[in-house]
């Protein structure tokens, strides 16, 4: 026979039940052709919801979660385009924005896109697997349709995991170290490469005598013509190199004119992208320490599974006047999908950053307007064009596209 005390408890939950408030109604709704505009950010879902976390192979998105005893949002997890800020997100996307999936790629991390403007190209890295594998890609713009092909500098560069454009070069973080590929020896660096002759020059391999770890990403700041790059560890564990870090995980200045390096920051766990503000005030580096392993040799090449509980936030920094050190650490969004990998900023200021499936768009404070929706896991971004508006995305299994009114900064 059920107790007077619980026969109370269960009324009290029917009661709560029935009493749910604030629901967010509708949760969303459509804002255009594969448009889904979701309403105050979901805030109050109504019960029962769950939404899995991810894994290194199943990155969930906001639309695998299931509301009210199992409900779908079907109509969010299928939208190119999910809208969280309904007025600065729609003037984003403009009257006629596209996402179109335009080359299948193979299941290796794609990164390191570079737009040369005077050839119309958009030069891209593949990495492991294959182990050793040494080309770049390359998409021809001119063609249309657009046309995807193997790249081979000279000397080959063994995996650029970061790339941009600067004084009429690309300039790679590559992230590869290998005692003998492509000719010779190679170890982790920063390269140029000329795309007129398509000769590539080392700007910088060592720390003092040490290996860097991985260069992951990097950004030039036009003012002062220094280089920023992030070092985390990835390079041993999805063995890119033979050898296991010598450094901590660290962000880097580098001053091409005295060829010294600087550390800005050690406090992140595994640091990311890299980009600045337009202004060449602030500074954003990602922490993607929630795919990580153990860089004791004793595990081999771990692979780096994804913890949840780690770090996955994208951090903001002011920069002195003189562009030479950073202060004001702050936390700026923890990428709720998985992990904030590649990171730009648009010509507004708009920070972008790859986020398992897609692409989330956010203002300076963080605030999230939009997510770019993919089928593949997006590694990094570019943009391409006359008036660079539009975006080319890439990662583990696909090229795509997007066509929008957010342009891309002029890189010179
Ligand atoms: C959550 O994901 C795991 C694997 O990633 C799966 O085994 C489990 O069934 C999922 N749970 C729910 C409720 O979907
Ligand atoms: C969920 O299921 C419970 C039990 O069947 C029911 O009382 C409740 O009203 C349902 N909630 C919603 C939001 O449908
Ligand atoms: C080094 O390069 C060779 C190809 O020259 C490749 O077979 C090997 O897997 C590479 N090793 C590492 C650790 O990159
Ligand atoms: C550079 O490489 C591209 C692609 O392989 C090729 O089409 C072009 O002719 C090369 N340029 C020079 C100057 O060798
Ligand atoms: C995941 O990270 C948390 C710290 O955020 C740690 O306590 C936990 O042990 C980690 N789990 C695994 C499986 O490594
Ligand atoms: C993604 O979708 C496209 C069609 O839009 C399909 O061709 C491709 O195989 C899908 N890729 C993955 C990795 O699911």
């Amino acid at each position: 026979m059920r107790s007077p005390r619980s026969a109370y408890s269960l009324l009290l939950l029917a009661g709560l039940v029935r009493a749910q408030t604030g629901v967010t109604d509708p949760i969303a709704e459509n804002c255009g052709p594969s448009v889904v505009c979701v309403n105050k950010y979901a805030n109050v879902l109504p019960y029962h919801f769950f939404r899995n976390v991810s894994t290194s192979s199943v990155q969930t998105t906001f639309g695998d979660t299931t509301v009210a005893n199992g409900t779908s949002l079907d109509n969010v997890k299928s939208a190119d385009f999910l809208v969280f800020d309904k007025e600065r997100g729609l003037k984003v996307l403009g009257s006629n924005p596209s996402y179109e999936y335009v080359f299948e790629v193979s299941k290796a991390v794609h990164e390191a896109p570079v737009y040369v403007a005077s050839q119309n190209k958009l030069y891209l890295s593949q990495l492991a697997p294959p182990p050793g594998y040494l080309p770049q890609l390359v998409i021809d713009l001119n063609q249309d349709p657009p046309t995807l092909s193997e790249f081979l500098s000279d000397p080959p560069v063994y995996a650029p995991n970061g790339g941009t454009f600067h004084d009429g070069k690309i300039i790679w973080g590559a992230s590869g170290g290998n005692n003998s590929i492509g000719g010779g020896e190679q170890r982790v660096g920063l390269r140029a490469l000329d795309p007129n002759t398509n000769k590539t020059t080392s700007l910088l391999n060592n720390y003092f005598g040490f290996y860097f770890n991985t260069i992951d990403d990097l950004a030039v700041n036009q003012k002062t013509g220094d280089i920023w790059f992030t070092d985390p560890q990835y390079s041993w564990f999805n063995e890119l190199t033979d050898t296991p870090p010598q450094l901590p995980c660290a962000s880097y200045r580098y001053s091409p004119k005295s060829g010294a390096v600087f550390v800005v920051d050690d406090t992140i766990a595994q640091p990311n992208g890299i980009a600045f503000s337009p202004d060449y005030s602030v500074v954003y580096i990602s922490d993607t320490g929630s795919v990580s392993g153990p860089v004791d040799p004793k595990y081999g090449h771990p692979g780096t599974p994804f913890n949840a509980t780690g770090h996955r936030t994208i951090y903001a920094f002011d920069i002195s006047p003189d562009g030479a050190t950073v202060s004001n650490k702050r936390a700026l969004y923890l990428a709720p999908g998985y992990v904030p990998d590649g990171l730009k900023v648009a010509a507004n200021g708009y920070i972008l950053t790859g986020n398992g499936r897609g692409v989330d768009v956010l203002d300076p404070h963080g605030q999230l307007i939009l997510t770019v929706q993919t089928n593949y896991t997006v590694q990094n971004f570019a943009w391409t064009g006359p008036e660079l508006k539009t975006l080319w995305l890439m990662g583990q299994g696909g090229i795509s596209k997007v066509e929008w009114e957010l342009a891309g900064p002029e890189l010179k």
